[in-house]
């Protein structure tokens, strides 16, 4: 079947064309079927099931003002290795092509005495540029210091119970060797490796939902992130409660448990890092006209804004997550679990505040981050990725706990980096700069412009109008 007569037929966008249509009928008839624009807003059935070639022209014709031009650009993108540019077909449903960032390194993070150059998977211009200086600033002070404050993840079976709160206890108490045991077979190889079921406990929530029991389980998942192996754990949990709630004298008479759903948490604030750098107050570059000391002061009181202001809270944090998402995403974690378990965890006192701290005493600048992150160096897309596999290898092959440490030192320096310039000179003179190049990339300029302008705003305040001004100056030749 040809493409116009597969997406005519497998969709509900154009009728169905009559049997016997040749390929430039029915070009013909999709065509003009397209102008019609009631039909255009219908929903389209079996998109899936299209061969990619298919979908990317379905998408050009129907969604674009320059159908060719979007095919070219979409196939522009993909692998010239066919075999790895079906590896990243697979990753999802209906992919049309790659989607890239630029994968930088940031290197000199002296990390507990060891030298790492981070590598950093991000769009924003300034984020790797800040890392770099922030780790060189920080190596000849010391470097950073972390250390893991644990590593158990969460999984809940949240379900109803709408009879007796004490049966239910015993009942509990009574199927937990069942659980554990049922479990075995899905814990077995994570339990050679020192991990599996920490505890599982009854929690009652009736308080905030009538009826509403959740069945806590506490997880150690080693090098792994661990959330199918949780995820498993806790469906085979549900089957058995269900099974044993069904027979079990405890709740003999009791109405039935009814499971409403089985699944990992990803606030994990007991998988949480530390990572601090400290200095002599006086050892901090002086600058933008104050001396080191009165540095570390405006340090301090920016990071107390952070913490007692939600609105400048939420941009330092961002701020943070800057670093932590980019190495979290060159090695292959999720960095929306990452996200929603950091942020829950700022927000741990029932205001947003701030991850890090910092503090002067006895003439010492301390500056420190904890943040929960739950992440994997095996499994998943750390050893399907091959850039992600690279990562890794640059970063020495980390355990999981190695690269909390390492991306939370990440989160740290970029924090740093931002707070340094904010309470100085501002942010903008280092930002313009890393975003001249894009600047002049959207003005079309060519290497040798390009050159003369980096040199020419080495002395000069990058803004976008100064930079179309200047390259007016430099093409006109005045
Ligand atoms: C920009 O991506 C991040 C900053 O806004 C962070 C901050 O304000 O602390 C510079």
């Amino acid at each position: 079947m040809n493409i116009l007569s597969e997406i005519a037929c497998s969709t509900t966008f154009y009728s169905r064309p009559k049997p016997g249509l040749r390929a430039r009928q029915l070009q013909r008839f999709c065509v003009s079927l397209k102008l019609q624009k009631n039909e255009m807003s219908q929903p389209v059935e079996g998109f899936s099931k299209l061969s990619k070639e298919s979908k990317i022209r379905f998408i050009a014709e129907r969604y674009t003002a320059h159908p060719e031009q979007t095919e070219n650009l979409l196939r522009q993108y993909w692998n010239t290795d066919a075999r790895l540019q079906q590896l990243h077909d697979e990753f999802i449903e209906n992919t049309l092509s790659n989607f890239y960032l630029p994968l930088g390194v940031a290197p000199n993070f002296l990390i507990n005495g060891e030298l790492y150059a981070i590598p950093m998977a991000i769009e924003e211009s300034s984020v790797v540029a800040a890392a770099g200086k922030s780790a060189k600033y920080w190596l000849e002070r010391g470097g950073f210091n972390t250390r893991v404050l644990g590593t158990e993840k969460i999984g809940q079976v949240h379900f109803y119970f709408p009879g007796n709160r004490e049966k239910l206890g015993r009942f509990i108490e009574a199927v937990k060797p069942i659980l554990l045991q049922d479990a075995q077979p899905i814990t077995r190889n994570m339990v050679r490796r020192g991990g599996g079921i920490l505890g599982v406990e009854l929690r009652d929530k009736t308080q905030a939902m009538e009826g509403y029991y959740q069945l806590h389980g506490r997880f150690e998942t080693r090098d792994a992130m661990g959330a199918n192996f949780i995820n498993s754990c806790l469906e085979q949990f549900s089957a058995t409660l269900l099974r044993e709630a069904a027979v079990h004298p405890a709740l003999a008479g009791e109405p039935p448990l009814e499971i409403l759903m089985s699944i990992l948490s990803n606030y994990v604030p007991d998988c949480r890092v530390r990572a601090e750098v400290s200095c002599p107050a006086s050892a901090l570059e002086a600058e933008g006209g104050l001396s080191g000391p009165q540095v570390a002061q405006r340090l301090v009181q920016a990071v107390q804004v952070a913490d007692c202001e939600p609105y400048r809270a939420v941009t330092h944090n961002k701020g943070i997550m800057n670093g932590i998402d980019a190495v979290v995403i060159a090695t292959g974690n999720d960095f929306r679990a990452v996200e929603a378990g950091v942020h829950a965890y700022a927000a741990r006192s029932g205001t947003y505040r701030s991850l890090t701290g910092a503090s002067v005493e006895d003439g010492v600048f301390r500056f420190w981050l904890e943040v929960p992150l739950a992440l994997g160096t095996v499994g998943g897309l750390t050893t399907l990725h091959p850039l992600v596999r690279l990562a890794l290898e640059i970063l020495g092959k980390p355990s999981a706990p190695e690269l909390m440490q390492i991306v939370a030192a990440a989160g740290l320096a970029q924090n740093f980096a931002a707070l340094r310039s904010l309470v100085t000179v501002g942010i903008q003179r280092g930002h313009m700069k890393m975003h001249l190049l894009n600047i002049l990339n959207q003005l079309g300029a060519n290497e040798g412009e390009k050159l003369a302008m980096v040199a020419f705003f080495k002395t000069h305040t990058v803004s976008h109008n100064a930079v179309v001004d200047h390259l007016k100056t430099l093409r006109s030749g005045t």
